[in-house]
């Protein structure tokens, strides 16, 4: 979006990641809170906060480092991927607990809106000879009482074969690997693209800098991001795993879930397909 550097970089994706969150925010009015909310919610975060210090006994040289390591978070464009690596999961978790159907994951800081809406059978936009195993995605969107959902739509993307999102990796066009399939008739899509590769958070920024300092490792499994939206539906945002795939038992972000595992199939040509098929709740 903004590098001119053709390598992906912490900074580069941290910037772009943090405009597309503050443009998707000039989409929604800001509801009012009330005060009672605001004191129960920050006083129980500030709780948390206190009782860690009083259990591990931080000392001032931590706190000070702790003060650094945020401003150089919100200089390096950081706090969408903080928080949807570290937080966003158990957001989701408490949303889904009233939602039917299809379960949902985290929408994390790569979406971006109005990409190019494709018909039910189609292929995601991507550069010509685009590296990767080629997958089929296909499947049917229903109701809860089972009824196809014609028109409704697949808004989906992904990483590349190198775990590259583009809007967020300058070396990519825009629009590769993203776009929004309309259901069928039937509510029935086929989506032909390419299989992403696991996704590394950045690891020159300073959530990659925490992330090491911890020991931990900084890995998602291959995954595929889409809001599945219908008129008179609530819409679902959902991220789809790949049976067998390295890190799904130890995701960073935890947001896996074994309903949302595809079991990919061989076709004998050198291409996947997985089939899957998502419930949306009316109302
Ligand atoms: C992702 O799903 O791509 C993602 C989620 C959280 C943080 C970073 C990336
Ligand atoms: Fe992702």
């Amino acid at each position: 979006m903004t590098s001119t550097d053709q390598s992906p970089t912490a900074r580069g994706s941290g910037t772009s990641a943090t405009q597309a969150f503050r443009a998707s925010r000039q989409e929604h009015t800001a509801a009012a809170v009330s005060a009672e909310r605001v004191s129960s919610v920050v006083g129980r975060i500030l709780a948390g906060v206190h009782d860690a210090i009083r259990a591990e006994k931080v000392t001032y040289d931590e706190f000070q480092a702790a003060k650094q390591w945020l401003i150089d978070l919100g200089e390096g464009g950081e706090w969408p991927l903080f928080l949807d690596v570290f937080v966003e999961h158990v957001v989701e978790d408490v949303a889904a607990e009233t939602q039917q159907g299809t379960k949902g994951s985290i929408l994390g800081p790569y979406y971006l809106p109005g990409q190019r809406k494709l018909p039910s059978v189609a292929s995601l936009p991507a550069r010509p000879g685009e590296q990767g195993t080629p997958l089929v995605f296909a499947g049917q969107v229903r109701d809860t009482d089972g009824n196809p959902v014609a028109g409704a739509e697949l808004d989906i993307w992904h990483a590349d074969s190198e775990g590259y999102y583009s809007g967020f990796a300058p070396h990519l066009p825009d629009g590769n690997l993203r776009g929004v399939v309309v259901t069928d008739g039937q509510g029935r899509f086929e989506i032909s693209t390419v299989q992403p590769a696991p996704y590394q958070i950045p690891t020159d920024g300073p959530t990659g800098r925490l992330i090491d300092a911890a020991g931990w490792h900084p890995w998602r499994p291959a995954h595929l991001h889409l809001i599945v939206r219908a008129p008179g539906c609530r819409p679902i945002t959902t991220q789809l795993y790949f049976e067998g795939g390295e890190w799904l038992d130890s995701d960073i972000a935890q947001a896996t879930k074994p309903e949302l595992v595809l079991t990919p199939v061989e076709q004998g040509d050198g291409t996947l397909r997985s089939e899957y098929d998502f419930v949306l709740e009316r109302g």
